[in-house]
C-alpha cells in the first residue's frame, strides 16, 4: 500500500521535516545555546565545593571547574563555526539558511543570556529563567528542522547586497565610536589589574570625555545606529553564501549588537535608572561577591570577555573589507584579521583576570 504510514526505525531517523542525519549539525547551535546556563550552573556548583574546602579530590575539580569555564567561552565559538560552513553551502536549502541564522544568533547567547537575567530580575522573576531560556531555544531547533530541507535556493528573492555607501557610513559611526569612546572604556578596563583606586582614578579622568553633555547623546545615539545599520548590512549579506572571513565579521557583528544593546540596558536601566547606583568598579565587577564565586555573576565572564573579543576583533574584519577594497592581497588582509584577533584576544584576557581579581602587583616587588 503507498500510503501505509512509515515504520517505527523510519520515524526515529527522522527529525522534524529532515532525515536525523542532517538535522543534527544543524540543531548544535540551538542546543549548545540551550544547555550554556547549564554549563555556568556546573562550573558554580564545582566552585562552590572548593571553597566549602570539603571538596573530594579537589585538584580534579579545579580541572574540572577550569574545563567548565572554558566550555562556555567556546559554546559560541562552537556556533560561529557551524555558521562558517553553513554559510559556505553554494545553493542552500531553506532549513540550512535558518540553521544559519539561528548560528549566527546562538554566537550572542552570553550577551542574551545577560539581558534575560537582568530584566527578569527588575520583573521580580514572574517566570523561571531556564524555562524562558529553553523555550526560546527549542523553538529556534524546531524553526529549523521543520523547515523545506529539499529546494535549494540560489539567493533569497528580492534581496539585493545593501548599498555600498551604508557599509562606509557604519564604518565611519565605528571610528567615531572607537575615538570619544572605546579606546578610553577598554584602557581603563585594562587597570581592572592595578586594583580599584586606580580603576576608579582613570574612570574619573575618561569620564570627563565621554560623559560630556553633548559627547553622552552622540555616543548612545551612534551606538544605536551602529546596531540598526550592523542588523541591517548582516540580513543583506547572510542572502549571499561567503568565506569565513566574511562569516566572522557577521557572527562578531550579531555578537555585538546584542551585547551593545544589553550592556546599555545594565548601565542605564538596571544600573543608574532602578539600582540608583554608580557605575563604576563594584557595578562592573559585581562586588563583593565578585564574578568567579557569584551564581549570578559568573555568566559575566563569558558575557565581557567575548565582548571585548569581538568588538576588538570586528573592528579589525571591517579593516580588512576596507583593505581589500583597496586592492590589498587576500592572504595579507586574512593573516591581518588573524593577527588582530588573537591580539584581541590576549587583551580580553587580561581585562578579565583583572576583572575577576588578578592583580599586577603579583609582578611587583
Ligand atoms: C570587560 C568589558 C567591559 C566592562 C567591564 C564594561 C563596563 C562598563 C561600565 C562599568 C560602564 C559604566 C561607565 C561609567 O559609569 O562611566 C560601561 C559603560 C558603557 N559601556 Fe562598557 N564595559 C565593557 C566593554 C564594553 C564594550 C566592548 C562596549 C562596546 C561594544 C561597551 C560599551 C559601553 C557603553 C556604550 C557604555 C555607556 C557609556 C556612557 O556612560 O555613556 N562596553 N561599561
Amino acid at each position: 500500500m503507498s500510503e501505509s504510514r512509515p515504520s517505527g526505525a523510519l520515524l526515529s531517523s527522522r527529525i522534524g521535516g529532515l532525515a536525523a542525519r542532517t538535522a543534527l549539525p544543524l540543531v548544535v547551535p540551538p542546543f549548545a545555546a540551550l544547555v550554556y546556563p547549564l554549563i555556568l550552573e556546573a562550573f558554580h556548583a564545582c566552585v562552590t565545593s572548593l571553597m566549602s574546602g570539603h571538596a573530594a579530590a579537589p585538584a580534579l575539580r579545579t580541572a574540572l571547574a577550569v574545563l567548565l569555564l572554558i566550555l562556555a567561552l567556546a559554546m559560541p565559538m562552537l556556533a560561529l563555526l557551524s555558521a562558517f560552513s553553513l554559510g559556505e553551502i553554494q545553493e542552500p536549502s531553506l532549513a540550512q539558511r535558518r540553521a544559519r541564522a539561528v548560528a549566527l544568533l546562538a554566537v550572542a547567547a552570553p550577551p542574551m543570556f545577560v539581558f534575560l537575567g537582568v530584566e527578569l530580575y527588575i520583573l521580580k522573576d514572574p517566570v523561571p529563567e531556564l524555562w524562558l531560556w529553553a523555550a526560546f531555544w527549542l523553538a529556534a531547533a524546531g524553526l529549523v528542522v521543520f523547515s523545506d530541507s529539499k529546494t535549494t535556493i540560489a539567493s533569497l528573492p528580492g534581496a539585493k547586497p545593501a548599498r555600498a555607501g551604508l557599509r562606509v557610513v557604519h564604518g565611519l559611526s565605528a571610528l567615531g565610536i572607537l575615538v570619544i569612546f572605546l579606546a578610553l572604556h577598554l584602557a581603563n578596563h585594562l587597570t581592572f589589574v592595578a586594583g580599584p583606586e586606580v580603576y576608579r582614578a582613570v574612570m574619573k579622568t575618561v569620564r570627563r570625555v565621554y560623559r560630556q553633555e553633548v559627547l553622552q547623546p552622540l555616543l548612545i545615539a551612534l551606538f544605536l545606529f551602529q546596531v540598526g545599520s550592523g542588523v541591517y548590512l548582516a540580513t543583506r549579506a547572510s542572502a549571499q553564501p561567503m568565506d569565513r572571513f566574511r562569516s566572522f565579521q557577521i557572527g562578531s557583528g550579531v555578537f555585538l549588537a546584542a551585547y551593545v544593546l544589553g550592556h546599555m540596558n545594565s548601565v542605564f536601566v538596571f544600573g543608574r535608572l532602578y539600582l540608583g547606583i554608580d557605575t563604576d568598579w563594584s557595578f562592573a565587577t559585581g562586588a563583593p561577591a565578585g564574578l568567579i564565586k557569584d551564581a549570578w555573576n559568573i555568566r559575566l565572564v563569558p558575557h565581557y570577555g567575548l565582548g571585548v573579543f569581538f568588538v576588538l576583533s570586528h573592528l579589525a574584519a571591517g579593516a580588512r573589507a576596507v583593505m581589500l577594497t583597496h586592492g590589498v592581497r587576500k592572504a595579507y588582509a586574512d593573516r591581518f584579521l588573524i593577527g588582530s584577533a588573537t591580539a584581541a584576544a590576549g587583551l580580553a584576557f587580561v581585562i578579565l583576570f583583572g576583572m575577576s581579581g588578578g592583580r599586577l602587583s603579583f609582578a611587583l616587588p
